[in-house]
């Protein structure tokens, strides 16, 4: 699962007793050679719809980590590019693999942005580490920091089948992770199944967008042949008729 240049199994644990943003400070350096990196074939896969859709002007990576999806910005956007993340320890990595970038350390539960500053945001990875009670807060800061019409857009994993092991494994982390939190501080919020398709489009509705979907080709796919991401597109109206917090 994890190259020679990966963490070790007790750096992992370490890792995985501390809170989710000292947690990742610890594994930020050898983060880029584990799994929990986006993946290349993902990373290629949102290229493509996005520079079918753009070029954008300025760009936002809400979770940036260490920049994966930084890159992606950096070839659709012609304007800036921020990368925003909550681990000190993840943002002195991306900092050095993208300088040109803009990095900015904040919690995405509270955006810290001004207004209609990005037309394109995206986010890779990290929305299983907010509790679906704390989603409308992050799709809500989002939504305020892109301009009318801008488009916060994500690949996220389609459920997986019963008959695949990823349905087991992500089921088996989950109830594993719910038993570490129940007994022990800070918790690590980490769930896979807690985010799924029609509960994440209905809060990016309620936060004021239009959401579409569609599968994600090229992407990889599960072992019975179906594809293992999907594409969320969730739109910011152009027009606000005011609408408050937008
Ligand atoms: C699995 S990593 C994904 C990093 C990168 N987006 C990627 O795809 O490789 C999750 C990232 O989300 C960040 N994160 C988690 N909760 C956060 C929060 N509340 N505010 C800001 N960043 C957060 C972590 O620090 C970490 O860098």
């Amino acid at each position: 699962m994890f190259s020679p240049r990966g963490p070790s199994l007790r750096e992992l644990s370490v890792q995985a007793f501390s809170s989710v943003e000292h947690g990742y400070d610890l594994l930020a350096p050898k983060f880029d050679h584990t799994p929990f990196r986006t993946a290349a074939d993902v990373l290629d896969a949102m290229l493509e719809v996005l520079t079918g859709l753009g070029p954008f002007g300025d760009g936002l990576d809400v979770c940036c980590g260490t920049g994966a999806g930084v890159g992606v910005l950096e070839s659709v956007c012609r304007g800036s590019v921020t990368g925003v993340d909550f681990s000190a320890g993840m943002l002195a990595q991306a900092r050095t693999a993208h300088p040109d970038a803009t990095w900015v350390r904040a919690d995405a539960r509270a955006l810290p942005f001004a207004r209609h500053r990005v037309d394109l945001a995206v986010t890779f990875g990290a929305l299983g580490h907010f509790l679906p009670s704390e989603r409308p807060a992050v799709f809500a800061g989002v939504h305020r920091t892109l301009r009318p019409g801008g488009l916060f857009t994500f690949a996220m994993e389609a459920p997986p089948p019963r008959s695949d092991a990823w349905y087991w494994a992500t089921l088996g982390f989950d109830a594993g992770m719910r038993i570490r939190n129940a007994v022990w501080r800070p918790p690590f919020v980490m769930y896979y199944r807690d985010c799924r398709l029609p509960a994440v489009s209905a809060d990016l509705t309620a936060a004021g967008f239009t959401v579409t979907s569609a599968e994600l080709d090229g992407a990889g796919r599960y072992r019975d042949g179906s594809n293992r991401y999907l594409l969320v597109l969730a739109r910011k109206l152009a027009h606000e008729n005011g609408r408050s917090g937008s």
